[in-house]
């Protein structure tokens, strides 16, 4: 008998132990500056950021060297910015960041940088032009 309570009370424990499933608390709501669509946000007037999301990281790591110019008139995808820092870290002297900073600094530049539609209008058709004066219509 008591061979089998020592079999018994360990296997019960075992139980009960697995019958508390804890949920986890809920996830917080993702809170943003951007949460308003549509409207810009304000702009840093020290760094000239957009002043949303993480921008306050974005100051402190990116504007020590140079202005926020460099960076406000510079576009690019999450990975054209990636390889800009790493530029920055090979040639310039930038140091590293810890890989949680990297991905906001990333996130946030990606998100408010992104690439830009080009500048330039679209070249004019033949119908748009003034008459070329060199052309050779073979009538001499
Ligand atoms: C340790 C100094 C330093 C820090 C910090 C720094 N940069 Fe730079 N960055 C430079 C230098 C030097 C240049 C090139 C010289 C110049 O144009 O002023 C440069 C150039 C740039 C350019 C222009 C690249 C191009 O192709 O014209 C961008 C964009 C830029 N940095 C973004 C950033 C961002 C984003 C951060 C923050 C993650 C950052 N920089 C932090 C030193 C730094």
């Amino acid at each position: 008998m008591r061979y089998l309570l020592a079999l018994v009370v360990p296997f019960v424990l075992l139980l009960g132990g697995c019958g508390s499933d804890e949920q986890p608390p809920p996830a917080e709501p993702a809170t943003s500056a951007s949460a308003v669509p549509g409207a810009a946000p304000d702009l840093d007037p020290v760094s000239g950021l957009k002043m949303t999301g993480d921008w306050r990281i974005v100051r402190s790591a990116c504007t020590g060297c140079h202005s926020g110019k460099q960076i406000t008139q510079q576009r690019g995808t999450a990975e054209q910015w990636l390889t800009m820092i790493r530029w920055m870290q090979a040639k310039q002297n930038l140091w590293q960041f810890d890989q949680v900073t990297e991905d906001k600094i990333i996130a946030y530049l990606a998100e408010n940088y992104p690439p830009a539609k080009s500048q330039r209008r679209a070249l004019l058709t033949g119908d748009q032009l003034p008459p070329n004066p060199y052309a050779t219509t073979g009538g001499m």
